[in-house]
């Protein structure tokens, strides 16, 4: 007798207490509880958190890749053969896009800001030079004046003149650079002449270097998590280029760059892309790891491009409403000032297969072709992601156009581009050790239970002994402990 009994009962009734506390944390989930608050109070847009620091100045480097398309048989394409279509690319820029006007208003309800786009070349992750690059792919300003003057005799004789006296046909051959950041036109400057809101530049990327694309309002986060970057008006109106206008003022979900905390797996995440001119949206696809970071991969899931008959709410985008391309596409030509504009995977990838069929040197697959987004389910960040998107133009025979000779009806693609983004060390590393934190502080209760099954184990062992052992075989045991 002496400490001997004191020490077991101790341990028995500190075994009891650990395990109810435990249970009642792990019941009561306080911990878990006591993370999220401390993440949903933290992920919000206020001038000094961190969650503002990122998505005013995202750290990590965004690049821009445009692929383009070569067209190998434009001969043959005008006599109705298929096109023949090389892949040329990647041409390569850094994107910055930081925040800037930044403004708070509604008591940090809501805050206010544009976003200018600077890209700038990297030679090192490009296959050529954009400036001496040649393309021959479809002349766009062509289809779209021939597509706007296409419903009109008169006009069809006034635009069929412009064209044979410009000598301009429906290929064109130019730079990488002139495709991208703008050519003077000759149809187009003469269009000019006579109406002066048409501009004699065109380009894909035509005065998007440097310039934003508007006022957002976003919400904060501080009325509800939930609504973390969420745009609520874009004032897009500018009118800067053929890519916005305000018939696109579509707008839901966030810009793409960051989440709000606390990502469930059975959640939509809606992006809105103004250059897509409408809001899009992934569904959980898998779980992995960026950087050892925990990520939810969204993806497009197939419905976003499916027909009108597989998703009757795309039907909403066929214009006109019986007027639907197949699975796969989306019809922006209402946001493009005429141009027969229509978008979709590259390579055609997960649309209707004969789009695909329809031209030579289509190669879909998944690895390189699919927009996904990784995300970290408890800050919302994301930690990589890929946005593709292929621009294709509709081309046609038109009646009374020499330029169309008898080309197929086709979808033709003209480039894609990959814009991607993978999280910084140095973030990575800032982003690891608040997930081992928040891990260390949800498994206290485990920790206990595991301390308070511990203390019963040697409860049980020092009871039994007690009342089988003597007191001599005991002593050694009692001493070492
Ligand atoms: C954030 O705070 C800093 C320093 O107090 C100030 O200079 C800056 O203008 C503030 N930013 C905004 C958007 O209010
Ligand atoms: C875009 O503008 C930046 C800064 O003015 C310049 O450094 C860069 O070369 C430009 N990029 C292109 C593609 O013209
Ligand atoms: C694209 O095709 C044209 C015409 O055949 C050729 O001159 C040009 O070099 C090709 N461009 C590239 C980048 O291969
Ligand atoms: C916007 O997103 C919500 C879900 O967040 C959805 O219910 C709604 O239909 C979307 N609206 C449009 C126009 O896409
Ligand atoms: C829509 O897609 C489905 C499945 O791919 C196909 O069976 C159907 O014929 C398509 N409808 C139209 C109008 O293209
Ligand atoms: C795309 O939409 C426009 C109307 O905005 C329509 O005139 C055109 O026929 C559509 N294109 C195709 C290929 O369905
Ligand atoms: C797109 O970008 C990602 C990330 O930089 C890269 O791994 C991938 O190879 C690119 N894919 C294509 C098709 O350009």
């Amino acid at each position: 007798m002496g400490t001997r009994p004191a020490v077991t009962y101790t341990l028995g009734i500190l075994c009891i207490i650990l395990l109810i506390v435990s249970i009642a944390l792990l019941v009561t989930k306080v911990f878990p509880h006591t993370v999220d608050n401390y993440i949903k109070k933290d992920v919000q847009l206020k001038n000094g958190t961190a969650a503002f620091e990122t998505w005013e100045n995202p750290p990590p480097p965004i690049y821009m890749q445009f692929y383009f398309f070569n067209v190998t048989n434009p001969d043959e394409v005008l006599k109705g053969q298929k096109p023949f279509l090389e892949e040329r690319g990647p041409y390569t820029y850094r994107e910055y896009k930081p925040r800037e006007n930044v403004s708070f208003m509604d008591d940090g309800k809501i805050v206010s800001a544009v976003t200018p786009k600077t890209y700038v070349f990297v030679p090192e992750l490009s296959t050529g030079d954009p400036e001496i690059d040649l393309i021959r792919t479809v002349n766009i300003p062509v289809v779209t004046v021939i597509n706007m003057a296409k419903y009109s005799s008169s006009y069809i004789l006034l635009a069929e003149a412009l064209l044979t006296f410009e000598s301009e046909g429906l290929f064109t051959t130019r730079t990488v650079h002139e495709l991208l950041w703008g050519y003077k036109d000759p149809v187009l400057a003469t269009v000019h002449k006579f109406m002066s809101d048409v501009d004699e530049y065109f380009g894909l990327y035509y005065k998007m270097n440097g310039t934003d694309d508007g006022d957002y309002l976003f919400l904060t986060g501080k009325m509800n998590y939930k609504d973390f970057t969420q745009i609520i008006e874009w004032k897009g109106n500018k009118s800067l280029d053929w890519w916005t206008t305000d018939a696109c003022n579509m707008i839901n979900g966030t810009d793409g760059t960051s989440f709000h905390p606390l990502i469930s797996k059975n959640e939509t995440v809606h992006f809105f892309s103004s250059d897509l001119c409408r809001s899009l949206y992934g569904t959980f696809e898998q779980e992995l790891a960026v950087k050892r970071i925990p990520a939810y991969r969204f993806v497009l899931p197939s419905e976003v491009f499916a027909n009108a008959s597989e998703n009757p709410a795309n039907s909403g985008f066929c214009v006109p409403a019986d007027d639907c391309l197949g699975t796969g596409l989306l019809n922006v030509s209402v946001c493009r000032q005429g141009a027969p504009i229509i978008l979709s995977s590259p390579h055609f990838y997960q649309a209707d297969p004969k789009y695909i069929d329809d031209i030579e040197g289509m190669h879909p697959n998944k690895i390189d072709h699919e927009t996904y987004l990784d995300i970290n389910p408890l800050t919302g960040l994301l930690v990589r992601a890929a946005k593709r998107v292929q621009v294709n133009i509709y081309v046609e025979q038109v009646i009374g156009f020499r330029q169309t000779g008898n080309i197929q009806s086709l979808v033709f693609p003209i480039m894609y581009l990959n814009e991607s983004v993978l999280i910084d060390d140095s973030s990575a590393a800032k982003l690891n050790s608040i997930i081992l934190q928040t891990d260390v502080v949800t498994a206290i209760p485990f920790m206990m239970m595991g301390l308070g099954i511990l203390f019963g184990l040697i409860f049980i062992i020092l009871a039994c002994t007690n009342r089988e052992g003597t007191e001599a075989e005991r002593a050694p045991l009692l001493n070492s402990s």
